[in-house]
């Protein structure tokens, strides 16, 4: 598809959902004056994030003292056949984040309330929730979808039916769904943020997600090399954070003193 063709469709797809009226205002405002704010201080970060990473294995056991199983061994079953429904789903979605890393963050901190930003298929879902579950608990999650796309209806699609019960799905922006959803619930044991790749977006809902984590809670942000957010707020906060090197990215991970 064009890209002109493709920012039609998605401009189109924003008019018929009011909802998503002020998502729109904020892209089009973002992309006439502020274009290259999104990539803020990338090359620093890299720099300081390759200085200092270590594996999911690695940081698995320092920060939680367990063992990195694969999730697709751990829970082969259900994988193979999240696996299966992604393989067949007629829309491309972003991809998986450290699937281990947001499993045993639950384990460890025994979650019953996770929020995360960024569901597309949604194996981090999948992971949180299989955690989840066993407590009862419950995970809330934020996507905005796949407009252009008509994705609307596959946000969540490997996400096991039996796990469902448990999720609550907000279909908005962070900027909207996140104060929503803490309508419903204010403290989170586990926070996972992979959405809006964008300097702004991710170091405003950086401070939302923060100040809704329990003491002993743990942080998850996929991708802070895009732009150096995840580095600025640790320093503003005093926070020392694991980087972890995974598959070309960097993961960004703390526990909440
Ligand atoms: C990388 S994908 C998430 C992958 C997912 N965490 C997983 O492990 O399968 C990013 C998702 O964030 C959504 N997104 C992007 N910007 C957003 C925003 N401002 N608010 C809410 N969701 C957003 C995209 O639509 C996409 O579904």
């Amino acid at each position: 598809m064009s890209e002109v063709l493709r920012v039609t469709k998605t401009f189109f797809a924003y008019l018929k959902r009011p909802d998503l009226y002020p998502e729109l205002g904020r892209k089009i405002i973002k992309n006439i004056f502020n274009r290259n704010a999104a990539f803020k201080g990338k090359e620093k970060t890299n720099f300081w994030a390759s200085s200092i990473a270590v594996t999911q294995e690695t940081a698995i056991n320092n920060l939680f003292g367990k063992d990195c199983i694969p999730f697709s061994e751990q829970f082969a079953t259900e994988f193979q056949t999240a696996l299966q429904k992604q393989n067949t789903c007629p829309i491309k979605m972003g991809g998986a984040g450290a699937l281990e890393l947001i499993y045993a963050a639950c384990e460890y901190t025994q979650s019953k309330n996770v929020l995360e930003t960024g569901v597309a298929y949604g194996w981090s879902s999948f992971a949180a929730l299989q955690s989840l579950t066993t407590r009862n608990g419950h995970l809330y999650s934020s996507d905005m979808p796949y407009l252009g796309q008509d994705g609307d209806q596959y946000v969540g699609y490997v996400v096991p039916e039996d796990l469902k019960k448990n999720w609550r799905l907000f279909r908005h922006a962070d900027r909207e769904s996140l104060p929503k959803i803490f309508l419903y619930q204010k403290e989170f044991d586990v926070v996972h943020y992979d959405s809006d790749k964008a300097y702004e977006g991710m170091f405003w809902a950086y401070g939302e997600l923060y100040k809704h984590l329990r003491k002993g809670g743990v942080f998850i942000s996929d991708d802070i090399n895009d732009n150096s957010a995840f580095q600025d707020f640790c320093e503003k906060n005093a926070i020392e954070p694991t980087v972890i090197s995974f598959e070309g990215k960097y993961i960004g991970v703390f526990v909440k003193d």
